[in-house]
C-alpha cells in the first residue's frame, strides 16, 4: 500500500472517517481531494468523538501529515474554527502536519447565500444541499471567476477579483431575487485576515505529494461524499458538485492516475441518504426506523435524519466498477443485529425489464423496483468481535454472500464506531 484511495460507495456517510483513521496508522500522509465542509467525518478515539469537515481524518496522529488538496473548496472561517476546536481538544495542528494547496478554491459568504436562494428557487425540486455554498463555489470555479488560496495572500489580486465578483453577485441578488447586497469592505477585510492566518500552511501540494510518493511514503486519499453523489456518476441532479470517485483523487490531489496502487471502497451494511433524490431500496417503515435509531443515522454536518434502506448491490457493483475498487471495507454490520431477516437488493425491475446495471436516467431510477434476496439475521451482539470467526454464523454467511455477489473480498469489517471495533481480514 503506497498510494491508496478511500472512496464511499453509496450516498456518503459510509464511515469513511473511521476507515481513514484506521488505515492512517499505517500511512504517512492523508489527503482530502474534493468537497468542502459539506462533509462530516466522524472519528472516535479513546471514547472522544471528533467530527471533521475539512481536515483529513489522519489528524489524530501527530506524526501524520494532512493535506487539503487543490480539488477541495475551502470556507476559511469553518477551517479556522475547526483547527481551533481540534487544538482545544489537544490535537496537534501546525504548518508541519497540515498543508493546504495554493490552488484550492475559496468559499465566500455570497456562495452560502446563493446556495440558499437557489434551493429556495427550486421549491419541491430542491436538492437538499448542506447549504455550505459548495455548489456555487464549484460553479464559480468552472465559470473561471473563482478565487483561490494563492489569491487570498495577494492583497491587490484579492481586492480586484473580489470586487468584480461582488458586483456581479449583487446584481443577481438584487435583480433576480430582490435581496440585499453583500458588503465588499467587510468581506475583503475578513478574507485578508484569513489569508494571513492560512498562509503558513499553503504550498504546492501536488509537488509535495509527488516528492513524498517518490520517497516511498505511504499516502492515503480520503474521499468525501460518495459515488452516488458524484457529479458524473451520481443520481444527477441530486448530487454534489465534485468528484468523490477514485479518479477524483488524481485531479483533486494532483497525482497521476498511474501512481494509485489501491482503492478501498467503503460501504455500509445497509443504505442511507441525506437530502432529496431517488433511493430505490428506501424503507419508510419500522425497519427503516430501526436502522436509523440503531445506527444513529443523523447527519454529522447538518443533523438531518438520514433516509434508510436495505443494501443495494446494483449500486455497489456500479460504484466498485467506476472507481476500480480493489478491496472493500464493510461498516456498521453491528447495526443489523436483531433483525430476523436481512434483505439484499441484487437487481432492479424497470417496467418489464430486469436490470443489474445502475441506470443513468432519473426517470428509470424513480420507477425501479428492487428485487431482493433474503438472508437470516442474528441476535448476538457483535461489537466485541475482533476476528471473522468471532462473528455469529449468520453474520459470516451474510458477509460471504456479499463478497460472492460483488466479486471482491472484504479487507476490513467494522463493528462499531471506535478504532478497536474493527476486524482486519488482510494486511494493508
Ligand atoms: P463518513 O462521512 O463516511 O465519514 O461517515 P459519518 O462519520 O458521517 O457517519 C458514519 C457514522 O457511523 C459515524 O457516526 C461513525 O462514528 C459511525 N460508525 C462508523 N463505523 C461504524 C460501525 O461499524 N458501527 C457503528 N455502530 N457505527 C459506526
Ligand atoms: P460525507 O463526506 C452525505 C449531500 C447533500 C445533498 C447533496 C448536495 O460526510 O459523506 P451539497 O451541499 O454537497 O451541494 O449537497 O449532497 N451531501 C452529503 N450527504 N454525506 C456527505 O458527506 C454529503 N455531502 C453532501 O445532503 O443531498
Ligand atoms: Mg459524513
Amino acid at each position: 500500500m503506497s498510494v491508496t484511495v478511500i472512496v464511499g460507495l453509496q450516498w456518503g456517510d459510509e464511515g469513511k472517517g473511521k476507515i481513514t483513521d484506521y488505515l492512517a496508522e499505517r500511512s504517512e500522509v492523508v489527503v482530502r481531494y474534493q468537497g468542502g465542509n459539506n462533509a462530516g467525518h466522524t472519528v472516535v478515539k479513546n471514547g472522544i468523538w471528533y467530527k471533521l469537515h475539512l481536515i483529513p481524518s489522519g489528524v489524530l496522529y501527530p506524526d501524520k501529515i494532512c493535506v487539503i488538496g487543490n480539488g477541495v473548496v475551502i470556507y476559511p472561517r469553518a477551517l479556522l474554527e475547526e483547527i481551533e476546536e481540534l487544538k482545544e481538544k489537544g490535537v496537534k495542528i501546525d504548518q508541519e502536519n497540515l498543508k493546504i494547496s495554493d490552488r484550492a478554491h475559496i468559499v465566500f459568504p455570497y456562495h452560502l447565500i446563493e446556495d440558499e436562494l437557489e434551493e429556495e428557487g427550486k421549491g419541491v425540486e430542491e436538492i437538499g444541499t448542506t447549504k455550505r455554498g459548495i455548489g456555487p463555489c464549484y460553479k464559480d470555479k468552472s465559470e473561471r471567476i473563482g478565487i483561490r488560496m494563492c489569491d487570498l495572500v495577494r492583497e491587490d489580486v484579492l481586492r480586484e477579483k473580489l470586487k468584480k465578483n461582488i458586483e456581479k453577485k449583487n446584481k443577481v441578488f438584487k435583480n433576480i431575487y430582490g435581496k440585499e447586497s453583500v458588503d465588499f469592505d467587510e468581506i475583503f477585510k475578513d478574507y485578508k485576515e484569513y489569508g494571513e492566518k492560512l498562509k503558513p500552511y499553503m504550498m504546492d501540494t501536488s509537488l509535495f505529494l509527488y516528492e513524498m510518493a517518490k520517497k516511498g511514503k505511504k499516502i492515503l486519499f480520503e474521499g468525501a461524499q460518495g459515488t452516488l453523489l458524484d457529479l458524473d456518476f451520481g443520481t444527477y441532479p441530486y448530487v454534489t458538485a465534485s468528484h468523490p470517485v477514485a479518479g477524483g483523487a488524481s485531479i483533486g490531489g494532483g497525482i497521476g492516475p498511474t501512481m494509485i496502487d489501491e482503492v478501498v471502497g467503503v460501504m455500509k451494511a445497509y443504505t442511507t441518504r441525506v437530502g432529496q433524490g431517488p433511493f430505490p431500496t428506501e424503507l419508510k417503515d419500522d425497519i427503516g426506523n430501526f436502522l436509523r435509531e440503531r445506527g444513529y443515522e443523523y447527519g454529522t454536518t447538518t443533523g438531518r435524519a438520514r433516509r434508510c434502506g436495505w443494501l443495494d448491490l446494483v449500486m455497489i457493483k456500479y460504484a466498485v466498477r467506476v472507481s476500480g475498487v480493489t478491496t472493500l471495507a464493510l461498516t456498521k454490520l453491528d447495526t443489523l443485529t436483531g433483525l430476523s431477516t436481512i434483505k439484499i437488493c441484487t437487481k432492479y425491475k424497470i417496467g418489464e425489464e430486469i436490470v443489474d446495471n445502475f441506470p443513468g436516467s432519473l426517470e428509470d431510477l424513480n420507477h425501479c423496483e428492487p428485487i431482493y434476496e433474503e438472508m437470516e439475521g442474528w441476535n448476538e451482539d457483535i461489537r466485541g468481535a475482533r476476528s471473522f470467526d468471532d462473528l455469529p454464523l449468520n453474520a459470516q454467511k451474510y458477509v460471504r454472500r456479499l463478497e460472492e455477489l460483488i466479486g471482491i473480498e472484504f479487507g476490513i469489517i467494522s463493528v462499531g464506531p471506535s478504532r478497536e471495533e474493527t476486524i482486519m481480514l488482510r494486511n494493508f
